[in-house]
């Protein structure tokens, strides 16, 4: 299928590696001009490198912390001056915050809030103006399934993602006259190196009946469990989602939290 979006300006934080990178392969691979983020910069530049190189498209580097104040207006600033304006923007940057509400401190709440919430806000409200200028415009919010099926293991992140696809909702409905559309993306089981990183030391924490299986079986097993489609899913399949929400093929979806999952109406 033609996206039709061949020369559209895209920017997608967290974009260095798995579902961001995923997402920014998929619409460099149309066409699209990308700007990319994310802290680390070696990182940052290498993944960029190596998108434009496979695809041909345009692909920028732009080193930020979403958290910063001044990331949206830099990245915005940077989107236009190189490539014209913005057409499309992928809030995907973070990553889950284990515990539940006893384990949890203030200081952990305002950081999630700030990657979640806050950079989200302030990225779609720097990139809206340059949209409606040319009334068409695409977002997407990245989301967890946990924001609609809540596990208390995960309470922070789970609650923030609820706290997304409302956002999304009510911005849809702002914007909709503006040829905007907004959408979410409620991701299940992904695996990527916050699995590896992150999720699996958090399990075997809470899962010692699995201490024998390696970090391979466990995912396998996990995957098993988690979804009915009986495995982890992989980041390129939440990019094709992501693709043609923010395609010119998608006309009439926005407000939505879209369900990528496998199925799971649970998250771990
Ligand atoms: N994988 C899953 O199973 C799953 C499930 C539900 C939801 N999600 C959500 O999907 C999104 C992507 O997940 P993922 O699994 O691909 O994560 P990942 O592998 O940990 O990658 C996260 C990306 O975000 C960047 N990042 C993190 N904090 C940032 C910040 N403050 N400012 C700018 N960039 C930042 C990271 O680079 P630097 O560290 O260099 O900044 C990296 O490029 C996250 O929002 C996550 O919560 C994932």
């Amino acid at each position: 299928m033609d996206l039709m979006i061949e020369g559209k300006v895209a920017i997608v934080t967290g974009a260095s590696t798995g579902i961001g990178e995923a997402v920014a392969y998929e619409l460099a691979g149309n066409g699209v001009r990308v700007v990319i983020t994310a802290r680390g910069e070696k990182r940052l530049k290498e993944t960029a490198k190596r998108i434009g190189a496979e695809t041909g498209s345009e692909v920028a580097a732009v080193a930020a912390d979403v958290t910063e104040a001044d990331a949206a207006e830099r990245l915005v600033a940077a989107a236009v001056k190189r490539f014209g304006g913005i057409d499309i923007v992928v809030n995907n940057a973070g990553r889950a915050q284990a515990g539940g509400l006893l384990e949890t401190t203030d200081a952990d709440w305002s950081r999630m809030e700030e990657v979640k919430i806050h950079a989200m806000v302030r990225l779609n409200r720097a990139a809206i103006p340059h949209m409606r200028r040319k009334h068409w415009g695409r977002i997407v919010n990245m989301s967890s399934i946990g924001g609609i099926y809540p596990n208390p293991k995960l309470l922070i992140s789970h609650v923030l993602s609820a706290a997304i696809n409302n956002l999304t909702k009510s911005l849809a409905l702002e914007v909709a006259k503006d040829g905007i559309l907004v959408n979410a993306i409620a991701i299940g089981a992904i695996r990527t190196d916050n699995w590896a990183s992150n999720m699996i030391p958090k399990v075997r924490q809470t899962r010692p009946d699995l201490a024998a299986l390696d970090d391979e079986a466990l995912i396998e097993l996990l995957g098993a469990e988690l979804t009915p489609v009986g495995r982890f899913g992989i980041p390129e399949e939440i990019a094709a989602v992501a693709a043609f929400l923010v395609s010119a093929r998608n006309g009439f979806v926005t407000g939505c939290t879209v369900e990528a999952s496998g199925g799971a109406d649970r998250f771990m």
